[in-house]
């Protein structure tokens, strides 16, 4: 019987309201070099460069909506007798704005600002810049609150148990090829759950899913969400 639901989201999730991929053809890492714009030394190099891209994502997340497939995840979580749990990839707030309360970012939030020097978070104003002064310790090193490659991804223990205790664990929009996320299908299964992908496109590790479905996730994630609420 499934009684918890683990979901992994990405950015193909949020590609319906307007928000980038990065893989796709046309996605962020072919306009952008990802060692210039999401690495510490990136930032270490070049900070204006670094608030710049995250000032333009953050402007398009605050003018995006959240779509069906959000709001399918949103409706689920309040209907379904047991547990649902969204491990995000995706900074954007779109999961929270739909309605959904049980939100796990693994790589961070677009909307929050961290201080380098004492670790202070707060909520990030809509341009950051570099010397920007950090309100508890009043030290220019701000950054966003995301998680760049290389560094340790937030909340792992916590995945961790949810991955754990997962009847069933649903990927929903991404392309499988970041770690530790790309990982957590094996380790759901191992841990006795099904495994179902939700993508456009079948990701790099569609092979390990029990069961896949590949097409927008404005229609097949609503479709889905109905389909298990009506057997309860
Ligand atoms: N509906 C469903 N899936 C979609 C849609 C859509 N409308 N559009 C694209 N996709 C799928 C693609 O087929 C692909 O599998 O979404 C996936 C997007 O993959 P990526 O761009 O690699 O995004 P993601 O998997 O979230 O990337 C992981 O990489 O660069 C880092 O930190 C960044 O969190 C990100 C991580």
């Amino acid at each position: 019987m499934v009684e918890n639901i683990v979901i992994l989201t990405g950015a193909g999730i949020s590609a319906e309201s307007g928000l980038g991929t990065f893989r796709d053809a046309d996605g962020l890492w072919s306009e952008y070099d990802l060692e210039d714009v999401a690495t510490p030394e990136g930032f270490a190099r070049d900070p204006a460069l670094v608030h710049r891209f995250y000032n333009a994502r953050r402007a398009n997340c605050l003018s995006a909506a959240p779509n069906a497939a959000h709001e399918a995840l949103a409706r689920l979580e309040t209907e379904w007798l047991g547990n649902v749990t969204i491990i995000t990839q995706n900074i954007d707030d779109l999961h929270e704005r739909a309605g959904s309360r049980s939100v796990i970012h693994i790589h961070g939030e677009l909307l929050r600002a961290l201080c380098a020097a004492c670790d202070h978070r707060w909520d990030a104003p809509p341009k950051m810049s570099p010397g920007l002064l950090c309100p508890a310790c009043n030290i220019g090193k701000t950054r966003p609150d995301v998680v760049w490659f290389g560094e340790i991804p937030y909340h792992l223990e916590r995945i961790e148990a949810e991955l754990h205790r997962a009847d069933l664990f649903v990927a929903i929009g991404t392309s499988g090829t970041v770690y530790p996320a790309a990982g957590y299908v094996a380790a759901a299964q191992a841990a006795g759950a099904r495994a179902l992908e939700i993508t456009l496109e079948p990701s790099a590790v569609s092979d390990l899913f029990d069961e896949t479905c590949h097409g927008p996730a404005t229609t097949l994630v609503p479709a889905w969400a109905d389909m298990l609420l009506a057997q309860t």
